[in-house]
């Protein structure tokens, strides 16, 4: 069997740099040798050839413009499978038509820079004609777990979320993914999906990555100005106030969304979307007393970018 990384008809390179030799064959993975595909068709070749060479293919999806956030997502991958891909996409189905798809950084080259310096062996990245082929209409919806919090206040979003990600899982065809913590809604609806439309895919989450004062990091936070960078700490501020009233026996989750508002409400340009106390399971609203698991989360503007954040 060829080794995808390897140029045809070649079984062993011996690669030599300035501190290492490193030899490439059989079962062996170059750790400096990162390959970028655009084709769907080459991805699902490699993947293939590095599944039939019994290797561990974990994937992480983004959407590029990387940060310390994915690159500790790209690292738990590293750790649990012995091929790491990534995907690069800017999926224009999750954008609702007033968000924005058109203004979304993308950083391409920088983003490649990091997964090699990270020791991705994969980097896919398909156009979106590559992801959508011509007069494409089929789609995948989750109809309980998107329904509230960002599903009811971005419409279609969650649907632009799973059919990418199915559609990315048959072409990258991991034995594991792995999801940030930040998007707790989109870890939900994409370990149902996956349960739900039995792909053989272990999904494993990544906690979420904080600046040194709780902001959670993000790729909208670069559109922050000074001043709304140091309002947006609200977010993580008014979490913890619910935090610390939960442990001190505070059960009524009307209570606890009053206390989150009243926080961020202390900021001039935070504009709430939501701040829900949302059944942990089946993140359904809870409007009686907290008996189990619940995950606290909010949507906030903060002017202009939209803020997420969460605790369970
Ligand atoms: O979390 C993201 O960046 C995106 O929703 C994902 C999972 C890459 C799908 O486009």
């Amino acid at each position: 069997m060829a080794d995808p990384f390897l140029p045809k008809g070649v079984s062993l390179l011996i690669l030599e740099s300035e501190n290492a030799v490193v030899l490439w064959g059989g079962n062996a993975i170059a750790s400096d040798v990162m390959k970028i595909v655009e084709s769907a068709q080459e991805m699902r070749d490699t993947a293939r050839t590095l599944r039939a060479q019994g290797r561990c293919i974990g994937f992480v999806p983004t959407m590029g413009n990387l940060h310390d956030g994915h690159l500790s997502l790209i690292r738990i991958a590293k750790r649990q499978a012995d091929a790491v891909a990534v995907s690069i996409f800017v999926n224009p189905a999750q954008f609702g038509p007033r968000e924005d798809f058109a203004a979304y950084p993308r950083t391409f080259e920088a983003d490649c820079a990091l997964c090699e310096r990270e020791g991705v062996d994969l980097v896919f990245h398909p156009s979106v004609e590559e992801m959508y082929p011509e007069g494409a209409s089929t789609a995948v919806t989750e109809k309980a777990l998107s329904r509230d919090l960002c599903g009811a206040s971005r419409p279609g979003h969650f649907d632009g979320v799973c059919t990418v990600v199915a559609a990315l899982f048959h072409i990258v065809q991991p034995q594991l993914a792995v999801f940030g913590e930040k998007d707790a809604q989109q870890l939900r609806v994409i370990r149902r999906m996956v349960r739900d439309l039995h792909f053989p895919i272990e999904i494993v989450p990544g906690p979420t990555v904080r600046e040194a004062d709780g902001l959670a990091l993000s790729s909208r936070n670069q559109h922050l100005t000074p001043a709304q960078r140091g309002q947006a700490v609200c977010l993580r501020q008014a979490l913890d106030e619910a935090e610390r009233r939960f442990a001190a026996g505070e059960r009524d989750p009307q209570a606890l969304k009053d206390a989150m508002r009243a926080r961020i409400a202390r900021e001039p340009d935070a504009r709430i979307d939501y701040v829900e106390i949302a059944d942990d399971d089946t993140l359904t609203p809870l409007d009686g007393p907290i008996t189990r698991p619940a995950l606290a989360a909010l949507a906030v503007r903060i002017g202009q970018p939209r803020l997420i954040d969460n605790t369970v």
